[in-house]
């Protein structure tokens, strides 16, 4: 399995990739701010990182961006996992593992010295695996919004 950056080619398995994690967002929606992240356009994703095995299909991916604050960081220049996923048929084998040590290691070459990350409070698989790779607990809040 490679971990590599994700190029234009990669767009429609991607679309499909990321749909299977944010399903509220319609099909032509993750197409669009894909389009608008090869094309240099998009404020983030800073990064997309994909997992592809040697027959060249796509198992997981991660989206990274560097955020001025993040919850319980002590910098101004926190990596950040915006996204994370791996196809349900090759979950447990290290795919995940391999996704976040590479965005980790992206962010250090950003000159990011934090790493964060979150999950919906309900989704304990991502918190349990977030634990198992390092990563410590930064709070739990609950999140609101109206229009203006
Ligand atoms: C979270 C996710 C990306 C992990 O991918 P994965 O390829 O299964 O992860 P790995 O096999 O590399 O496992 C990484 C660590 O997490 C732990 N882990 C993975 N799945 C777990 C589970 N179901 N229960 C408990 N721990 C788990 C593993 O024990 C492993 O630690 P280890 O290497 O010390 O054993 C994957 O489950 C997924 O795509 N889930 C659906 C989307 C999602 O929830 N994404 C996160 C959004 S915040």
């Amino acid at each position: 399995m490679q971990i590599r950056p994700a190029r234009p080619v990669d767009g429609d398995r991607l679309v499909t990739l990321r749909h299977a994690l944010w399903p509220d967002g319609a099909i032509e929606e993750h197409a669009g701010e894909l389009a608008a992240f090869f094309d240099g356009e998009a404020r983030e994703p800073l990064e997309i990182l994909v997992a592809e095995s040697a027959d060249g299909t796509l198992h997981g991916f991660c989206e990274l961006s560097i955020r001025a604050y993040a919850e319980g960081c002590r910098t101004d220049r926190v990596g950040y996992l915006e996204g994370w996923y791996v196809c349900p048929a090759d979950r447990g084998g290290g795919v995940g593992r391999a996704l976040v040590a590479a965005g980790e290691a992206w962010a250090r070459h950003q000159g990011c010295t934090e790493f964060g990350s979150d999950a919906e409070a309900d989704n304990q698989v991502s918190i349990e695996a977030h634990r198992a790779l390092g990563f410590s607990d930064a709070g739990l809040i609950r999140c609101f919004r109206k229009d203006l």
